[in-house]
């Protein structure tokens, strides 16, 4: 049998055919674009979307006996608003997780109603990037296509209801709307009635790894599949990335290294946090899991790259940084490109480089932007660690995790072992992982992860080099409160 995993990513759908027994037998990649008609928001066209996606798994499946595709789930980036109206026209452009348009109507649920009142309903605060306050940003500033909303979805569910009909969500991605009673893995009445939506609009919840409908009979015909093929509820890209890396069970932890940047920690109990600035969500495999979410990770250094040196050679960039540059950088860089989620919950936030001198050199300066961040993703071990939760090794994926070098200043900023899986695809490679379980190959998503997914490699923390990172992440955490009104001054 052949399982689909459908990574809706932010610069691209990465598709992945795994066959049974967990050989990866194809990977596509087809990107999208992504727009900022204003500073701080962020877009996209959820057709533009779907129509990667089909050319996607036509591409990704060419050479293949498309009889034995059994099953289609996914992993999707979290908390964008997708609205359809009567007739399932989308309404607007999906407002994206990096967007940060929704500042007033933050402050108004964490202020007004009250961040504990929203962490007893929803065991979480409110985050300008979750999609209550989208809903109700749309409710203020476009009351006629707030009037029109039928079905409101999150991105990897457009492409769920695309391909079966079903109009359906996953707890783990709808635990970042801000509209699911987290705990007991059921939308909040009282959350629905503050953003002035029903349950009538609201996807039917189920469990990541159950199956939600099968493929529309056109398009079974169309891709060359049987009609039997099951679609997948699947999961939010941090939880299906969690379990491509087989980050389940308890007290478990992945770093991701993608467009965002995210601490993700497993918990088999649902174990309310002091701290909100981390998330406290619904796991893939049927449990919670606490997540720590930069907003701008492997993207500083694509900007870096790609926009200030113009160059596409990030390893050549890399080569020749060596041990002993590690822990003694002057040059610092604070990550905060589209503002900041964990822990700072500042849409204001920007980037900046500190302590350059005439001596500094591009180096320093790529390094500095790795460096910072990683110790903006430290910021979320460190509220987890004041949890009380002990962490000795993590697991580490996206696509900064190809560099060697961004692996070693992981290891070394965090003091902890890096484990490094066969493939860094973790959310399509546990979007085929569900699927598998949906179909039936796997007992249960911990099964299934302890079955197919082998860490090929480990990165020791150096004791030297962890060492002189302890003491500039204590210079780095200075720098956030010294800039934090200057942000606000210069919005
Ligand atoms: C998690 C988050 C991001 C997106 C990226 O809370 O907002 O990791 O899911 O796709």
């Amino acid at each position: 049998m052949l399982y689909i995993g459908v990574d809706l990513g932010t610069s691209a759908v990465k598709l992945l055919l795994m066959e049974s027994g967990g050989a990866i037998k194809n990977i596509v990649s087809k990107e999208y674009p992504l727009s900022f008609p204003h500073p701080g928001w962020s877009e996209q066209k959820p057709e533009d979307w779907w129509e990667q996606v089909q050319v996607g798994i036509k591409e990704l499946t060419d050479g293949f006996d498309r009889s034995l595709v059994a099953g289609i789930s996914f992993g999707g980036q979290m908390h964008g608003l997708v609205i359809l109206d009567k007739d399932d026209n989308v309404i607007r452009p999906a407002i994206l997780w990096n967007d940060g348009r929704t500042q007033k109507q933050t402050d108004y649920l964490n202020n007004e109603i009250g961040k504990d009142k929203l962490a007893e309903m929803t065991a979480n605060i409110a985050f300008a990037g979750f999609t209550a306050p989208k809903i109700l940003w749309v409710k203020e500033n476009e009351p006629e296509n707030f009037a029109r909303i039928c079905k409101i979805m999150l991105p990897k569910d457009y492409i769920a209801y695309k391909l079966s009909g079903a109009f359906c969500t996953d707890v783990s991605d709808a635990s970042g709307m801000l509209l699911l009673d987290v705990k007991n893995r059921r939308w909040s009445d009282v959350m629905l009635k503050i953003c002035g939506i029903t349950q009538g609009q609201l996807p039917k919840l189920f469990e990541s790894y159950e199956t939600v409908g099968t493929i529309k009979p056109e398009l079974a015909k169309e891709f060359g599949f049987n009609e039997s093929v099951k679609i997948v509820a699947g999961a939010g890209d941090n939880a299906a990335a969690a379990v491509g890396t087989g980050t389940v069970g308890d007290g478990m932890c992945n770093i991701s290294l993608g467009t965002s940047g995210t601490v993700f920690i497993s918990s088999r109990e649902f174990k309310p946090n002091d701290n909100p600035a981390i998330h406290l969500f619904d796991h893939a495999d049927g449990s919670y899991h606490l997540l720590g979410c930069m907003l701008s990770a492997a993207s500083c250094n694509k900007w870096w790259m790609d926009e200030i040196l113009k160059t596409k050679e990030y390893a050549a960039e890399q080569a020749g940084i060596t041990d002993d540059m590690l822990g003694n950088n002057h040059v610092f860089f604070l990550p905060y490109l589209m503002g900041e989620r964990s822990p700072h919950n500042n849409p204001d936030a920007r980037g900046a480089f500190i302590g350059m001198s005439m001596d500094s050199t591009r180096q320093d300066m790529t390094l500095a932007v790795l460096e910072g961040v990683t110790f903006g993703l430290r910021d979320s071990i460190e509220v987890a660690r004041k949890m009380g939760i002990k962490l000795t090794r993590t697991k580490i994926c996206g696509g900064g995790a190809k560099s060697p070098l961004w692996k070693k200043i992981v290891a070394n900023v965090m003091n902890l072992k890096v484990d490094v899986i066969e493939s860094e695809e973790g959310p399509a490679l546990g979007g085929a992982m569900l699927a598998a379980v949906a179909c039936g190959e796997y007992a249960s998503v911990e099964e299934a992860a302890s079955k197919l997914v082998k860490v090929v490699d480990t990165v020791d923390p150096d004791p030297e080099i962890a060492a002189r990172y302890e003491a500039k992440y204590q210079n780095f955490v200075k720098m956030y409160p010294a800039l934090k009104d200057t942000y606000a001054d210069i919005k």
